[in-house]
């Protein structure tokens, strides 16, 4: 089916900063919308998300410029076109722009469009945005495999001020048999979590992705109080739940190669750093480090893979940043096991599906990953599911844009039980 219309416009994410919104309408009248996410601890080789400057305006970070190239540049080459073919649409989207980061048009304004078309196309077909996906992968579209979420419960790095050095500490509920259960213990341990941190004393008010924010001193102390949590909850731990963690740790790399944790007072050198994670694998069943070096640090990563890479998922995020290329180097090199997989690092959804392919070859593990600021577009939620890699990171048990993918995972859950 055609496309007959592509308007954006500007609207809010989930920390009132200002994205971008595309409604695509098909030739029957039927119209989708898509919105994209943004990051705050961006990788330095991100494609470029398009930011007006003008300070004038929600302090320089309006999107009217994507908007306009959406409107006034995509729209024109884009409609007509059959919503189906999505590479062909993605590839004159790149086409269009021209440049290796999407610096020209916005890799924002160009992922607009191209997720509105994913959900056009498969709204022509009349099939479930997650069954389109799968078909897009040339998956099997007969069965399904729900992911395991990664559900980051303590917030710190740039999420979460005065809080941790490592950004993110999550449940992994991977004995769980259903995303039903999975979202029941995992909310059942953040409570628990909470109710702990309230009796030590600590705030439980939350971060960007919905986990809490505590001043806890070290970098450690999460770890032991998110097990205490899981057996407060009835579970246990490393069977029923295991952790993981994304440092992020680009965030507190120094210029002279060191690693900066200011909560804990203490500068690591990368081996160090990488032997302070082993410390951890021993005390605490912790299955997933991400980002653990900095994003041009690819002899720190090969050394953790090296050392740690049988005993966890060894994730490279601002290392890849879901481009084909530096996935590449990675896989030639041994760097990791697992890459995080985010649309809007890459800008277009043809090249996250490339992405995700070339680490399938690789044997290696993608986790599809929300952003830090969200949206109530709940399509990473259908993609994951479409594209079955098995791992879904999408934030804490509060704040609406994070649930947002929980319940649509469970819906989709439900709609493929009933089948
Ligand atoms: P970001 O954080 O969206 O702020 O980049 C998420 C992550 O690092 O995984
Ligand atoms: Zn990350």
């Amino acid at each position: 089916m055609k496309i007959s219309q592509i308007k954006a416009q500007e609207v809010l994410d989930s920390r009132g900063n200002p994205t971008v919104e595309c409604d695509l309408t098909l030739e029957n009248g039927m119209t989708v919308m898509s919105i994209v996410p943004s990051g705050a601890s961006t990788g330095v080789h991100e494609a470029l998300e398009l930011r007006d400057g003008d300070a004038n305006r929600y302090l320089g970070k309006g999107v009217l410029k994507a908007v306009e190239n959406i409107n006034t540049k995509i729209a024109p080459a884009i409609i007509g076109m059959d919503v189906e073919n999505q590479e062909e649409i993605d590839n004159k989207m790149l086409e269009l722009d021209g440049t290796e980061n999407k610096a020209n048009l916005g890799a924002n304004a160009i992922l607009s469009v191209s997720m509105a078309c994913v959900k056009g196309a498969a709204l022509a077909k009349g099939i479930p945005l997650y069954q389109y996906v799968a078909e897009l992968f040339g998956n099997d579209t007969t069965s399904y495999k729900m992911p395991v979420p990664m559900v980051n419960v303590l917030n710190g790095g740039k999420h979460a001020i005065k809080s941790s050095d490592v950004q993110e500490y999550m449940f992994m509920p991977i004995g769980a048999n259903s995303i039903q259960q999975s979202v029941q213990w995992c909310a059942e341990c953040f409570h628990n979590l909470g109710k702990i941190l309230k009796e030590l004393g600590f705030a439980t008010s939350v971060g960007d992705e919905g986990g809490y924010a505590p001043s806890l001193g070290t970098n450690e102390k999460p770890l032991e109080l998110m097990v205490q949590a899981i057996e407060k909850s009835g579970l246990t731990p490393g069977k029923d739940m295991a952790l993981g963690i994304d440092a992020a740790a680009s965030e507190f790399y120094t210029e002279d190669g060191k690693y900066n944790l200011a909560s804990e007072g203490r500068v690591l050198t990368g081996e160090e750093l990488v032997d302070m994670y082993a410390g951890w694998i021993e005390k605490y069943p912790l299955i997933s480090i991400e980002d653990g070096l900095s994003e041009d640090d690819w002899d720190g990563f090969k050394k953790l893979e090296e050392k740690l890479g049988d005993k966890i998922m060894n994730v490279g995020d601002d290392l890849y940043v879901t481009n084909v290329k530096r996935l590449e180097k990675g896989i030639e090199m041994h760097a990791s096991n697992s890459i995080l997989i985010k649309l809007n690092q890459i800008g277009s959804v043809t090249e996250t599906i490339n992405a995700i392919k070339m680490a399938n070859e690789a044997n290696m593990h993608s986790i599809v990953s929300h952003r830090s600021g969200e949206t109530e577009d709940t399509f990473i939620a259908d993609f994951v599911v479409g594209a079955g890699t098995g791992y879904i990171k999408t934030g804490s048990m509060s704040r609406s844009e994070r649930i947002a993918k929980y319940n649509r995972l469970m819906r989709i859950e439900r709609e493929l039980e009933s089948k």
